[in-house]
């Protein structure tokens, strides 16, 4: 059974989304370690902030629990409109509550961007980080990885870059020290 359990979450629906390639490549380069489960997002509806609590829907409340279970987070985005996009967003807003004191708080994440343009949604990046701060996320502290022109680095769904995917696994292995220290911290 592997040591660590982690969530993907990209916030592409696309089918050939890049970033869902990036997260299955390291789902697969790092199975002996952790569990990585790439998250379906397109079932979570739209924040609402009447629906909190036990008034939340029961897909989010699945999603809070499989968070709260989880020791870390992969975080791969496409970049929308210089930003996160808005199914991502939208996630991080349902587990962001309460606010301080949620699923995300603590939190060991690694976060990573992709896109088809020259700065590989660099922006989304430095927004997503400001987020999940917000959050009081861990966020691992790594290279960045910024996987510009991401449609030549893709070859049949999986991350074929050997630079890229080099600072990927860097990033990963980052987050895997970070919940090992975490956990031992916890321990003593
Ligand atoms: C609505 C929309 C907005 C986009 N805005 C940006 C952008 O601001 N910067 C950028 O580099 N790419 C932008 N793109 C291109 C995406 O980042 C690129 O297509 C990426 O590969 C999509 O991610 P995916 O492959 O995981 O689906 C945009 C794409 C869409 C659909």
């Amino acid at each position: 059974m592997a040591q660590y359990r982690l969530i993907g979450m990209s916030g592409s629906l696309r089918s050939g989304s890049y970033s869902n390639a990036i997260l299955a490549t390291l789902r697969e380069r790092f199975a002996d370690r952790a569990a990585l489960e790439l998250y379906d997002l397109a079932p979570i509806p739209l924040y609402n902030q009447d629906y909190e609590g036990e008034k939340r829907p029961p897909v989010v409340k699945q999603m809070l629990a499989d968070i709260e279970a989880a020791d870390g987070m992969v975080f791969c985005a496409p970049e929308y409109n210089h930003s996160i996009p808005g199914v991502l967003k939208n996630a991080i807003d349902w587990a962001s509550r309460p606010a301080f004191a949620s699923v995300l708080a603590y939190k060991p994440v690694a976060v990573m961007v992709s896109s088809r343009g020259p700065l590989g949604g660099a922006r989304c990046l430095e927004h997503l980080k400001v987020a999940l701060d917000s959050c009081l996320c861990r966020v691992t502290l790594a290279r960045e990885v910024i996987i510009t022109a991401a449609e030549a680095k893709i070859k049949d769904g999986r991350l074929a870059d050997e630079t890229c995917l080099a600072f990927a696994d860097a990033a990963i292995e980052a987050l895997l020290k970070e919940i090992a220290v975490w956990r031992a911290a916890q321990t003593t």
